[in-house]
């Protein structure tokens, strides 16, 4: 088991708008593949039970639930409970089956010890950890061989309708992403490169399938939401008045220019 001390992060507060707002390009994105295998694993096991690590308000749970029959038990796990108790009320006329639990995922060796099931979910979640937090979590699994069916992991972004600047932000966005935290860097668009390698030092077999939005440049919501996390963070990446213009310039235009946008992820099937 690692034995590093890693410090525990509190939630970062996840608007349910904005989840509730990705959810049908996460639906749209997803791979039909790597969920057919994961839930091959989970028809073949004793307990048909699966975990949704980092569940939030239960997107995740509420798309594979329909095409899932005969889980019994869904778990979600999140450290926020405000998303837990949405979660806990989407499912509360027991369908699916469903159960949250407060928790930090860094705690996952011991929820695994209570209830072990047979495979894990997690949507739009590692790539916000850092490595050391990684390393934890994978090698709780592979000791205890339950497989992750990880989606939705961040790998880039674009704008068809290009500006100048559009390369230089989303560099500055990323760059946010895998800024220095307490338990270390963010993993950011590196989280499917990273996990990929501590899968393999681990013995585990990973595959991989791209899993990408769309976002017309119709759709103000999402794009809106987009444009306001770069506002929100790539300012602190800034250190001089000409940069901050520069960035302030260029959300201006960008708000100006309505253009598709897509944004690259990939879904990640792990066993071992
Ligand atoms: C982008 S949201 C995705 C939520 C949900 N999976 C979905 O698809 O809508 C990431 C979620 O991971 C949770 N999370 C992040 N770090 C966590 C940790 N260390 N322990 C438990 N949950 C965590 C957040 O609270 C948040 O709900």
């Amino acid at each position: 088991m690692a034995s590093k001390k890693i410090s525990r992060e509190a939630p970062e507060g996840f608007d349910q708008s904005w989840l509730a707002c990705r959810a049908p390009y996460d639906q749209e994105a997803r791979s039909e593949h790597l969920a057919t295998l994961a839930y091959e694993t989970v028809t073949q096991a004793e307990y048909q039970i699966v975990m949704d690590l980092g569940c939030g308000s239960g997107n995740n749970v509420a798309f594979l639930s329909a095409r899932w029959p005969g889980v019994q038990t869904w778990l979600g796990v999140d450290h926020d409970p405000a998303l837990v108790a949405a979660a806990t009320l989407r499912f509360a006329d027991g369908k699916p089956e469903f159960e949250g639990l407060v928790a930090d995922l860094l705690d996952l060796g011991e929820l695994l010890g209570e209830r072990q099931p047979a495979v894990l979910i997690a949507n739009a979640v590692f790539d916000l950890f850092t490595q050391d937090m990684m390393a934890e979590i994978l090698e709780v699994l592979s000791i205890s061989r339950t497989p992750l069916l990880s989606t939705l992991l961040y790998t880039g972004m674009v704008w068809e309708d290009a500006l100048p600047d559009d390369g230089w932000v989303i560099g500055q966005y990323e760059a946010h992403m895998m800024r220095q935290r307490p338990s270390g860097r963010g993993l950011g668009p590196k989280a499917p490169e990273v996990i990929a390698q501590l899968v393999e030092a681990l013995g585990g077999t990973l595959r991989s399938e791209p899993s990408l939005w769309r976002v017309p440049a119709s759709d103000q919501h999402l794009q809106g939401h987009l444009l306001r996390f770069m506002e929100g963070s790539v300012p602190e990446m800034l250190s001089d008045a000409a940069s901050q213009q520069r960035f302030l310039s260029w959300l201006t235009a960008r708000r100006a220019t309505p253009s598709v946008c897509t944004v690259h992820h990939l879904d990640q099937w792990i066993t071992w």
